[in-house]
């Protein structure tokens, strides 16, 4: 008999049910389910409703939207170009950010430096770990930089304890790291529970944004509260996808362990534009930022790229990135062509091979094709496409792509050239790489009065086909 107080709860969405459920109806997941129990509280902080905001002092009564004060969004500089883009100016007083990643990229890293940078800048931090001791966080500290004062430390992963630490010290900035090992008295569970994360998380945020902090200084009147998680590339571990509905900005910190690049993504922001990236390197000393994104990714160029590379500007939020497709068309090994793509998803290469196949004249059918994007990128621009067709199109006729020739286009499935968006910050980049020729859709080759290069103007796939090859 399921116990009436009792409920199930999906580590994935959130979504909860009286029965267990081995498939979840909402997000489709397998064995996410756990048990929670709903027994009402009394009214704690930890068990307020799921809203997550800034602006709560006043609950009860409405307020005239033209009469509340925007002068909360005031924001904290993390003194990371980076990292500052990527949460549309810095982060926000009073609200609470998720940082989620895999294991070992670096987050506990980046949150030190961060707090580095706002102790060096006179503020008060307080950072809690349930993961690692003082000693740890000591010994990273010092490959980081000289540690400035008023970083608190709490090796300590309980709630209430945090509760009271940020009562004495009433910190700029809160550290939770991670939210996986929190837990709070007011849930009987261990941590790591669904119960728990969600109550930690709720009591955590709500403290940020209810607690004036009167020592501080620059006139900031609250703190930030960054809460740290573990996910793996498949998001399996229970917690992350729950918590982003209680928090205001959700960045997740991704990148391949075996290169030293690393990405700071945005999902959720409500202080911001999403998909906004931040690009970093991991040193020998912490992170740095990395310098020039644009042209980051691509290597000394030659007069000619070798078959199936083609360079195309992308667009990653504000950003525009210089990327290089490659591809490799060969002759198939077995009776079934393979397909594989790292950097893209694997069915926009299916995509556009059925369309060149067609409409480019070109047989694709007994050839295999793998493509990648230099750098560990992962690229859902549709801009792209253009540079993928190309690109193919060039391995299977081994003819190279002269490296001053840039391809910007969306592809229809008849085979035309669309339009993108911020194809004038694109063409600017190229003007500042010296590429001499860019072909784009006939309906956007307006004047771009600022590049001194080659514009064509092209409706379709056979139309650039004749005029490359
Ligand atoms: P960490 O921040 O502990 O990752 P997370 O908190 O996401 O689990 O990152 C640990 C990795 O970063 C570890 O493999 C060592 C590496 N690292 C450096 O390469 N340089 C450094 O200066 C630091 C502090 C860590
Ligand atoms: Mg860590």
């Amino acid at each position: 008999m399921v116990n009436k107080n009792v409920g199930f709860i999906c580590a994935e969405c959130g979504n909860t049910n009286q029965k267990w459920l081995g498939k979840c109806p909402q997000c489709n997941q397998w064995n996410t389910y756990s048990e929670l129990s709903s027994t009402p509280k009394k009214v704690s902080k930890g068990n307020r409703p799921v809203n997550s905001s800034q602006f709560r002092e006043n609950k009860t009564k409405p307020e005239l939207l033209n009469e509340i004060s925007i002068q909360d969004t005031k924001r904290y500089s993390t003194n990371l170009v980076e990292l500052d883009r990527v949460l549309g100016g810095g982060l926000v007083q009073g609200s609470t950010v998720l940082l989620g990643g895999e294991p070992g990229i670096g987050k506990s890293t980046l949150l030190l430096q961060l707090s580095m940078n706002l102790a060096s800048g006179g503020f008060k931090v307080l950072y809690a770990s349930g993961e690692e001791n003082s000693l740890q966080v000591r010994i990273r500290s010092g490959r980081l930089g000289s540690v400035p004062a008023n970083i608190y430390f709490l090796s300590n992963g309980n709630v209430e304890a945090v509760e009271e630490a940020f009562h004495s010290i009433k910190p700029n900035l809160l550290i939770i790291d991670s939210i996986q090992t929190s837990e709070t008295d007011t849930h009987p569970s261990g941590p790591g529970s669904i119960a728990q994360i969600r109550d930690s998380a709720h009591i955590l945020s709500n403290l940020v944004s209810d607690t004036p902090i009167t020592n501080s200084n620059q006139g900031f009147q609250k703190s930030v509260c960054i809460l740290t998680a573990h996910v793996t590339k498949d998001g399996t571990i229970a917690g992350p996808k729950l918590l982003e509905h209680l928090v205001d900005t959700v960045l997740y910190f991704e990148g391949d362990r075996y290169r030293n690049l690393r990405l700071v993504k945005a999902y959720k922001n409500r202080f911001g534009a999403i998909n906004e990236i931040g690009l970093f390197k991991m040193t020998e000393r912490g992170l740095k930022e990395v310098e020039s994104p644009t042209n980051y990714f691509l290597d000394p160029r030659e007069a000619s790229l070798p078959p199936g590379s083609v360079i195309v500007p992308v667009k990653e939020g504000s950003l525009i990135l210089l990327l290089e497709v490659q591809s490799l068309v060969n002759e198939i090994l077995y009776q079934t062509p393979k397909r594989a793509s790292e950097g893209v998803e694997l069915n926009r290469v299916q995509l556009m091979s059925a369309v060149l196949d067609k409409f480019g004249n070109l047989n694709l059918r007994n050839y295999d094709i793998f493509v990648r994007i230099s750098g560990g990128v992962y690229v859902d621009d549709p801009g792209l496409d253009l540079g993928l067709i190309i690109s193919l199109a060039s391995s299977l006729k081994e003819r190279s792509i002269p490296s001053d020739t840039c391809f910007i286009a969306e592809i229809s499935l008849s085979g035309k050239l669309r339009g993108v968006s911020m194809l004038r910050e694109r063409i600017a980049v190229l003007e500042s790489l010296n590429i001499k020729r860019v072909i784009i859709p006939e309906s956007q080759a307006a004047e771009f009065d600022f590049y001194s290069g080659e514009i064509i103007g092209l409706k379709n796939i056979r139309e650039v086909i004749e005029y490359i090859f």
